[in-house]
């Protein structure tokens, strides 16, 4: 394994470099590596490497992403969820998993049956006729009328975040010993989308089991994530709840369910959670980039240890998110594929 990324202190809120001394909590936060994507590819990858096989979350900053087109995502998905909630519901999401999620709706629930405190909005890079199946159809819209720039809005940023998450692949195919290009065959019109996310100040505490979001893992490849300045993200790491701080500048990254399986293991999907507790609305949008709905998810090679993966059933990605959201919001067990 290559060895642990550097830590990047000099880039670490000073609140943290002051008072007396590292705290448990300080020298967790330090252990989520950053990682500069403005240095040689292989460098980076081997960072990569490094952190998916360990933490399973990273920062990466020097990510060329224009601020502007981050800035304009939050500026629209403030005054979308400003809406009232009438219109909202007009553009509600169905089986296409695109448009609008009120509370209550779409999301993880609690062993108590309670949801989580957000409310969200789905965009997917990729559209089809083909409305019988899940995860297919067209984006919804608030009207032009009411929110001129939304829709190009969030068009860019779609676009900004499949640059960044294409990057990512190129890492990981090195990391992984592939080459850069292994996985690009397989997300041509890839089942990526953007998540506009609206956290309500946490009304309960966490020990009542309501969450921002509750504690899951994403499905998918990976995941790139903006968030405004409230912290509320945590991911759970040796036993641990661990804070991941915003850092302006900075995207976090973090494996998905399927790459966790495609690499038999070897890279990790860590569980997390948004308990948003400052008393302030939160808001975030993550990218996940998933492959294209018919992509065979085949055991990679140098990663066909009968013991780690060689057993598994071959999926393709519709399958297998399928699947996912089937278990997830269905309520059906997760059978093993
Ligand atoms: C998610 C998620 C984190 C955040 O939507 O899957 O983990 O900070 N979001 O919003
Ligand atoms: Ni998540």
């Amino acid at each position: 394994m290559a060895p642990a990324a550097e830590i990047d202190f000099a880039s670490a809120p000073s609140r943290r470099l002051t008072g007396s001394g590292p705290t448990t909590k300080s020298r967790h936060l330090a252990s989520i590596p950053v990682i500069d994507l403005a240095q040689p590819d292989h460098l980076a990858a081997e960072e990569v490497a490094a952190a998916c096989s360990s933490v399973g979350f990273f920062y990466v900053r020097n990510h060329g992403v224009d601020e502007a087109v981050i800035e304009n995502q939050f500026v629209q998905s403030h005054a979308f969820f400003d809406l009232p909630l009438e219109e909202k519901l007009k553009i509600k999401a169905n089986a296409s998993q695109r448009g609008y999620y009120p509370y209550s709706m779409g999301s993880a629930k609690n062993s108590k049956g309670q949801h989580d405190q957000k409310e969200a909005f789905n965009v997917y890079g990729f559209e089809s006729d083909s409305t019988h199946l899940p995860f297919h159809g067209h984006n919804l819209w608030p009207p032009e009328t009411m929110l001129p720039d939304f829709r190009p809005a969030m068009l860019a940023y779609y676009d900004a975040m499949n640059q960044v998450g294409i990057r990512i692949l190129r890492l990981l195919g090195l990391a992984l010993k592939l080459g850069p290009d292994y996985f690009l065959p397989k997300f041509q019109a890839s089942t990526s989308n953007i998540r506009c996310v609206h956290y309500l100040p946490q009304q309960y505490s966490p020990a009542d089991g309501i969450c921002g979001v509750g504690a899951h893992t994403d499905w998918g490849m990976l995941t790139v994530l903006a968030t405004d300045a409230q912290p509320g993200l945590q991911i759970s790491h040796e036993g641990s709840w661990i804070d991941v701080e915003p850092r302006p500048g900075h995207f976090v990254i973090n494996i998905g369910d399927l790459l966790d399986r495609w690499t038999g293991g070897k890279f990790c999907s860590t569980l997390h959670r948004v308990i948003n507790k400052t008393g302030k609305d939160r808001y975030s949008c993550p990218f996940f980039l998933a492959p294209d709905w018919n992509a065979k998810i085949e055991p990679l090679p140098g990663l066909q240890d009968p013991t780690i993966n060689g057993s598994q059933k071959v999926v393709t990605c519709g399958e297998w998110l399928s699947m996912r959201r089937a278990a997830e919001y269905g309520g059906k067990p997760l059978v093993a594929l």
